[in-house]
Order: C-alpha cells, then sequence, then structure tokens
C-alpha cells in the first residue's frame, strides 16, 4: 500500500492514478470509495450528519482499505486530523504531497462538491493540518511548478532512496 495525503487541490487523485499506474496497481480513491458505499455524495453526507458524520464514515472506510488488497490510496485532506488514521498510517508508506494554499485553492476552484472550501477559518486549517501531514508522511513531494509526470518520478525516487541506505545521505 502506498498512501498519498495532502490539502485539497494537492492533485491526490490524479498523482495517485499516475502513480497506481507506473507501478501496476490499482488505484483507489478514499473519498469514492465512501460515496460508493454509502450510496451518496460527500456533500450530502456533510448536508444531513455534518462533518462528524463524514468524519465517522471516512474513518472506518480508510481502516477497511488500508487491510485490504495493495493499491496505491489517496485520502480526502482532512482524514490526518483523524489519531487513529494517523496510528494506523505509521505502519504503510505516506506521501505528502505538499502544495501551497494559493495554488491549492487555484486547482479547487469554488468546488461544490468540496464543503471544507467554504470554511471561514480555511487559512488557519491549511496552517493547522501541515503538522498532521508531516507527521504520518514517510516522504514528502512538492507539486507546485511541476506536471503529474515529474510530482510521479519524484516520489518513486524518493521511495527508492528509503529503500537503498548508499542513496539516503543520513543513512548509515
Ligand atoms: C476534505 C477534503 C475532501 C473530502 C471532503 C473533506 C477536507 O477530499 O474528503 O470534502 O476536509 O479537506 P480532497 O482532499 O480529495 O478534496
Amino acid at each position: 500500500m502506498i498512501v498519498l495525503v495532502g490539502f485539497m487541490g494537492a492533485g491526490k487523485s490524479t498523482v495517485g492514478r499516475a502513480l497506481a499506474d507506473r507501478l501496476c496497481l490499482p488505484f483507489i480513491d478514499a473519498d469514492l470509495a465512501i460515496e460508493q458505499a454509502e450510496l451518496r455524495s460527500i456533500r450530502e453526507i456533510f448536508t444531513v450528519g455534518g462533518e462528524p458524520e463524514f468524519r465517522r464514515i471516512e474513518r472506518e472506510t480508510i481502516a477497511r482499505l488500508l487491510v485490504g488488497p495493495e493499491a496505491v490510496l489517496s485520502l480526502g485532506g482532512g482524514a490526518v486530523e483523524d489519531p487513529d488514521t494517523r496510528r494506523a498510517l505509521a505502519a504503510v508508506p505516506v506521501v505528502f504531497l505538499q502544495v501551497d494554499l494559493a495554488e491549492a485553492l487555484a486547482r479547487t476552484g469554488d468546488d461544490p462538491a468540496r464543503p471544507m472550501l467554504r470554511r471561514p477559518d480555511l487559512a488557519e486549517l491549511f496552517t493547522h493540518r501541515q503538522a498532521a501531514y508531516q507527521e504520518v508522511a514517510t516522504v514528502t513531494v512538492t507539486v507546485g511548478g511541476r506536471s503529474v509526470d515529474e510530482v510521479v518520478t519524484a516520489i518513486l525516487g524518493e521511495l527508492l532512496a528509503l529503500l537503498d541506505p548508499a542513496a539516503d545521505p543520513v543513512g548509515d
């Protein structure tokens, strides 16, 4: 399992799909898995049950996916706020796709399918979440100014460096 985390608009789904193709692995988008299991959209889940209901379903879905068949798995931008999810992620390679807020928002636009974009404290949320992404990350790759292929190549380079201590400048 390789897990992708990062803020909304970091490109987790696009990069995840391309990374999965290169590795000949299936790609799973946790948000889509939630919608398929619930037979309703994320927007509907937020409207009816609010964020707490969404987070409960998200936590359970991710726990189930993490013990499932090997895949590249992308998580929604807020998944790492859950302590159980952060603990579960300690057992797998996690790629943090790092993006700055302006670029993230330029990419998402005013997407009605992403209720969290309406939050008045979006900038604080962005800043606060960076620590959680860093905490779970095995490797961090910046996406700014890079094509999807370049990001995928950078991820593979970072992951391979972990397997080869000779390529790791701080390894011994
Ligand atoms: C959320 C991000 C969304 C989705 C939900 C909540 C968040 O996923 O899980 O709308 O809290 O940041 P993306 O990061 O794929 O947009």
